[in-house]
Parts: structure tokens; sequence; C-alpha cells
């Protein structure tokens, strides 16, 4: 019901379009080829959706070496590199490639988008991703802090360092908690909550000093601690409009009842029914609309998933970090909702005709769980034997995307990342879908495979 809801209040315009009946039309009219970059379960997840569009003519794929990927997808055949991203651009030109969706961060912070955009004969082609300075919004912390004060978007107070003696000597200082982010790239290990001001101080030290994160960590950020619910809220911008998503929520620690260190995420649900329709409000014009105003003010055109780290804290919704991508593994429940044709979606997305869509999402809440390899997050086991997948996919209403998985020389799957799997389920209640999503994680094996077992509980307990 409260899903229904979030999409209509969330379908904002924030430049004027002519009023009209809303009547369902095609955005596209003929079938098109599409090539997808990037290989973990949120491409997954994307490929899925796209192979699922009566508008997919072909899609290629960067890594095919995922083999969930390599059942819907055809291979990219040169070699994938920014150095030789020329290479990527021809292929593109040879295959007459439409629209090009970019799933990872660090591509869209290296500038594949504006790359891709322009096709041999000079025209423009449809890349569902942001150019590389509207990926400055996830690839430099320090920028997207400045952006969000200067749009007055809700963010956690921040001090911005980048000598190591003036970071010391001000947390020196400090006798609250805090949080030191490495302001660049570090594949989602650059955030440290130190428990006592030496961890924080070793931290610095490590990596403005030592280069733990090369560059990423040359400039760094020390955050007021927040306190609260965390939510991944997600809407598509297309440069003129703003479509909100059902917003989902994330399990980033490795353990049980948020234990254990930071990872890239255990497992999530949607939609999150944590968050109100009065904050989703406010997260719509304080966030999103704010953001698109100063994205148009230093003329960025943002074509692609702007994604906002939401905390609800005490004193009202704070974004922690924004993702100029769909967040992994959030994005395996969110598409296996949706009913709208995602191909169709992503072409108005990259062309600015999102007011074009009518976006739908299934009553059914989805649940996914991660299972991840032995030693993760730190030293990630590769190379152990997974079995049960068929089983589990076999089951009605689970889709079990592929994040870290290969196929050895004989054809056996094994792990090949830090996490392995993500097992997502529908099911009418959130209740049903948790249960049904731990069914079928039931089936699967490998050793050492590291789960939670909580996913979604507070989703099941939330008052509805
Ligand atoms: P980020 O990459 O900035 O999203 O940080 C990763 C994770 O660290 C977030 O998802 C939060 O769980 C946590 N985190 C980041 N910033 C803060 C903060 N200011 N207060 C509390 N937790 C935070
Ligand atoms: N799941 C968090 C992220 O994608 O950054």
């Amino acid at each position: 019901m409260l899903s229904r809801l979030f999409l209509w209040v969330a379908r904002c315009r924030w430049a004027p379009i002519e009023p009209r009946a809303y009547d369902r039309r095609m955005v596209l009219t003929d079938p098109i080829h599409v090539l997808l970059i990037g290989g973990g379960g949120r491409e997954h997840a994307l490929a899925l959706g796209l192979s699922r569009s009566p508008m997919l003519k072909t899609l290629y794929a960067t890594h095919t070496s995922n083999p969930g990927i390599a059942r819907l997808a055809e291979p990219v055949d040169v070699p994938v590199s920014s150095e030789e991203i020329y290479r990527l651009k021809q292929f593109c030109d040879r295959k007459a490639i439409d629209l090009v969706v970019i799933g990872p961060e660090e591509p869209l912070a290296l500038g594949w988008a504006d790359q891709l955009r322009i096709r041999g004969d000079g025209t423009e082609r449809w890349v569902f991703g942001p150019d590389a300075r509207g990926a400055k919004l996830e690839a430099d912390k320090s920028y997207a802090k400045q952006f969000m004060r200067s749009a007055s978007i809700p963010t956690a107070e921040a001090r911005i360092f980048d000598r190591p003696e003036h970071a010391t000597e001000y947390l020196r200082s400090r006798d609250e908690l805090y949080v030191i982010k490495a302001a660049g790239l570090a594949k989602g290990k650059g955030v440290v909550i130190p428990k006592t001001n030496e961890e924080g101080l070793n931290a610095i030290d490590a990596m403005m000093r030592g280069g733990v994160f090369g560059d990423a960590g040359k400039t760094i950020l020390v955050e007021e601690m927040l306190n609260g619910t965390e939510v991944s809220v997600l809407a598509l911008m297309d440069g003129k409009n703003i479509m909100i998503l059902p917003p989902c929520q994330d399990h980033k620690r490795l353990g049980d009842a948020d234990t254990g260190p930071n990872t890239g995420g255990m497992g999530a649900f949607c939609p999150a029914e944590t968050i109100s329709e009065q904050v989703m409000r406010q997260l719509e014009t304080d966030v999103f609309v704010a953001a698109a105003d100063a994205l148009r003010r230093d003329e960025i055109e943002f074509r692609g998933v702007l994604y906002a780290g939401v905390m609800l804290t005490a004193g009202g919704p704070k974004v922690l970090e924004f993702n100029v991508r769909f967040g992994d593994p959030e994005c395996q429940p969110l598409l296996a909702r949706m009913e709208s044709d995602l191909l169709e979606l992503l072409v108005a997305t990259a062309s600015g005709r999102l007011d074009e869509i009518d976006l739908r999402f299934h009553e059914k809440h989805a649940v996914c769980v991660v299972l991840a390899s032995k030693g993760y997050p730190k030293d990630p086991q590769l190379g152990d034997r997974i079995t049960g997948v068929e089983r589990a996919e076999a089951m009605d209403d689970v889709f079990v995307f592929h994040a870290g998985t290969k196929l050895d020389p004989d054809g056996n799957l094994i792990t090949a990342g830090g996490r392995v799997l993500g097992v997502t389920a529908l099911g009418e209640t959130p209740e049903l879908a948790r249960k049904l999503a731990y069914q079928a994680c039931k089936e699967i094996q490998f050793e050492g495979m590291q789960m939670r077992t909580d996913i979604a509980s507070f989703a099941v307990t939330a008052p509805r």
C-alpha cells in the first residue's frame, strides 16, 4: 500500500512540464542494442531486467566472466579499460549500440560516460550514468560535502583536511564521536568509525601518510557521528525530471545485529517502510530537487541514478553520502519488484523523457540476502566450489544474482569475490519474502560461507 503511495508522491517535476492526461506511451518504437558495463550482482539484476524487455535486440556485456550475466548477454570482444577506452567506443559503433548502461562508480568517475556518449560520426548515443563531473558527487566526498552545503542539503557536519598534522590536531581537540572518511573512491572501505581517539589518529595516519587508499586518502573528512536508521533512497534523473524510487534498506555490517566490520552490504530489502511518507516528501524537496537545482546551476546534466544514503536522525533525515549508481545489493530487491520495462526506463532516463514513463512496482516485498566468501571483507577466500544454486533459483519468486562467482575450467561454479551471491525473494509481506529468501539460501553451500541471519528482520517488526 505504502509503496504505491511513494511512487505517487515521488513523481516530481522540477522543471515545469505542460500537464497532460497520463497515458502509457512507448519510449521506444524499435528494438535496440544495449551494452552493459560492470560485473557484480547489481549488473546481473540489470541484465535480467533488460533481457526481459521486448524492445531489446541484443544485450552485450563487458563482464561475461560472471556466469549469471553470461547467460543473458553476448560478450564484448575487445579489451575493456580506461587506457584503451577508444576500443570500447569502436565496439559501440561497430555493433550499433544505442544505449550504454554503466553499473559501477569507477568507470563513471573515469569519464566513460563522456566518452561513450559520442558516436564515431559525432552524433549522440544514450548513456545511462552521469559524466565525470556528475560522478564527482560520489568520487570526491569533499566536493560532495561542499555541494551539499551550497545547496542547503541536510548532511552531517564535517571538516575537510589535506594535511595530516591539521587533521591530527583537530582530532585531539574533539571528545564527541566522529567518523573518518577518505575523500576519494576506496571500494567501499574508506570509512572508519573509530571507537577511541587513538584508532582515529591511526586511521588518519594510515590514510594520509601510509597511503592505504592511494590518492583517494590524501584528503579526508572528519564528520560528526550520526545515529539513527539508515535508508537508501534512489532517484532517476534525466536532466529535467526526477523520479524517486521506492526506498530500500541495506545492512552494512558483516554480523547479525549490526556487529563486525562495515561491508559493501550484506543484504537489503525493499520497500523500507521504516521511512514515512512525510520524510519521503522532505527528501524529495530538500535533497533531490535541491541537488537537481545545484547540478543545473553548475551546468552538469545528470542522466542516471542519484543514490542518497540517508540517516534518519532525531533531528530529521541527513545525507551521509551520494552515490551516482544503483546501490548493490539494493538494486537486486528493487529490480526484483519492478513491473515496468527496465529498458524503456533506462532509455527514458538517458534521453530526458522520464515524464513519459509509467513506473510500476509489484505490491510484493523483496528481500535480498548476500552470501559472502570466507574471510570477507578483509581477506576473501576465492576458488571454493559452490553447489545448490540451481535448486535455489528453481523456487518460485526467487532470483539468485551472481556477484563474485565464475566457472572453473571444468565448468564448476566457484567463488571469485567477497560477495558471492545475492539471494533475492519476493513475498506478500516482508515476513514471507524473508522466509523464502532464507529457505533458498539453505540450498546453497560453499566452504566458509558467511551470511547474516537477520536481514530485513526490522522490516518484519516495523509497525505497519
Ligand atoms: P559512506 O561511504 O559515506 O556511506 O559510509 C559508509 C557507511 O559508514 C555508511 O553507510 C554508514 O553506515 C557509516 N557512516 C558514514 N558516515 C557516517 C556518519 N556521519 N555517522 C554515522 N555513520 C556513518
Ligand atoms: N550498498 C551500498 C552501496 O551500494 O554503496
